[in-house]
């Protein structure tokens, strides 16, 4: 099967029973036994259900992985990877992770003995000076949430390679239709399928996937047993969303691409990043390595946080909302917003400065989103 092929069809069977062409959602908490001892494959949701396991094939495939195991958020999903660790490991991150990770690693993790060295992974010396003899974890997020720099998969996985690390990628940014990482050599792939791959700001969930089989069975273990599992509604929501990834990837990118040329070219926009303009530092890295750029970009406003707030208050399309990857443009502030949680001093030193604004650009009308941004820019 082609890919584009694959995201329409792969994993997805007509409902045996009738021929529905979109199978039914198993919105059951238990099955009936046919007698002590035996079951039909399936005893209880949080450990197995048809609709869950459906998404799950459906994604493996796209993403090029044997096993895909769905949490209930991207959190849930990064959260379960963190338990492949012991205490007394340490991890060597990426520095500009989603707030919500760095959250959870420094206000939770540290407490049960795990360690973490954020570096810029986009520079391959800093990751491998940042090992250490008790390292266990390589974690990387390309493009980053929300300065979009980008990673070198492949120098990623030789450092991981060489030190006998566990090697995860957060590639909620690109999606599989621009990128995939198993490919690159990494162990395990990790999305917040509320983003892109749902598309459509209706559910929230995640999702792992791992060519790995131990690491399956590892995953597949704290599934069951924590039982951070996505409703079977959420995971048929998530799958009819996910048959139209590679055209509406293709829309977003192609919008993200003029309305970043558009803030770039703004006398009143100071700074915009954007993967697919040539003066993103890693534009060649972004190049070589992804299909598309995605619709993400950030950027500063000559007039700082003062003007940023006034942009982010007068736009009216672009919605100003935490979230990103769906089919409406949405505009954030992620030093109140997303990242409102990280210390001021740390999002500074990363390079996250008050008045970053990230857009997250929609399949609307270009002209639309740019005529939007444009009458908010005037009264900056
Ligand atoms: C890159 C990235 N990873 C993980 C997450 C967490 O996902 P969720 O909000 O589904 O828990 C987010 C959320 O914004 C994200 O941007």
């Amino acid at each position: 099967m082609k890919f584009d092929t694959k995201i329409v069809r792969a994993g997805i069977e007509p409902d045996p029973t009738t021929g529905a062409i979109v199978p039914p959602i198993y919105q059951t908490a238990t099955y009936v036994l046919p007698e002590v001892g035996r079951d039909l494959g399936y005893d209880y949701t949080r450990s197995a259900n048809p609709t869950r396991q459906m998404l799950e094939e459906q994604l493996a495939a796209i993403e090029g992985g044997k096993y895909g195991i769905c949490f209930a958020s991207g959190m849930a999903t990064v959260d379960s990877c963190m338990k492949l660790l012991k205490a007394g490991d340490h991890v060597v991150c990426s520095d500009d992770v989603y707030g919500g990770v760095l959250r959870y690693f420094n206000q939770i993790l540290v407490n049960y003995d795990l360690h973490f060295t954020y570096v810029d992974s986009s520079d391959p010396v800093k990751v491998q000076d940042a090992v250490r003899p008790e390292t266990k974890m390589l974690w990387v997020e390309t493009p980053t949430n929300p300065l979009l720099k980008v990673t070198d998969l492949a120098a990623m996985a030789q450092i991981a390679k060489e030190h006998d690390l566990l090697y995860g990628v957060d590639s909620t940014f690109a999606t599989p239709v621009f990128l995939r990482p198993l490919e690159f050599g990494a162990d395990m792939v990790v999305h917040s399928t509320t983003k892109y791959l749902s598309g459509h700001n209706q559910l929230i969930g995640g999702i792992v996937i791992t060519n790995r089989e131990d690491i399956s069975e590892e995953m597949k273990f704290v599934q069951k047993t924590i039982g951070a599992v996505p409703s079977p509604f959420d995971c048929w929501l998530t799958s009819l969303g996910v048959k139209t990834l590679h055209l509406r990837m293709e829309r977003h990118t192609a919008n993200g691409q003029i309305v970043a040329e558009f803030l770039e070219a703004h006398p009143k926009v100071a700074k915009v990043t954007y993967p697919g303009l040539p003066s993103h530092p890693q534009h060649e890295v972004a190049k070589a390595q992804m299909d598309g750029f995605s619709g993400m970009i950030s950027f500063e406003l000559e007039g700082g946080i003062a003007a940023g707030k006034i942009l982010m208050n007068r736009v009216k399309l672009c919605a100003l909302a935490e979230s990103l990857g769906a089919v409406e443009t949405m505009i954030t502030h992620p030093a109140t917003m997303t990242h409102v949680d990280v210390p001021a001093e740390e999002r500074l030193a990363r390079g996250l400065t008050d008045g970053l604004v990230r857009i997250s650009v929609g399949i609307e009308d270009p002209d639309d989103i740019v005529a939007d941004l444009e009458q908010a820019l005037e009264k900056v």
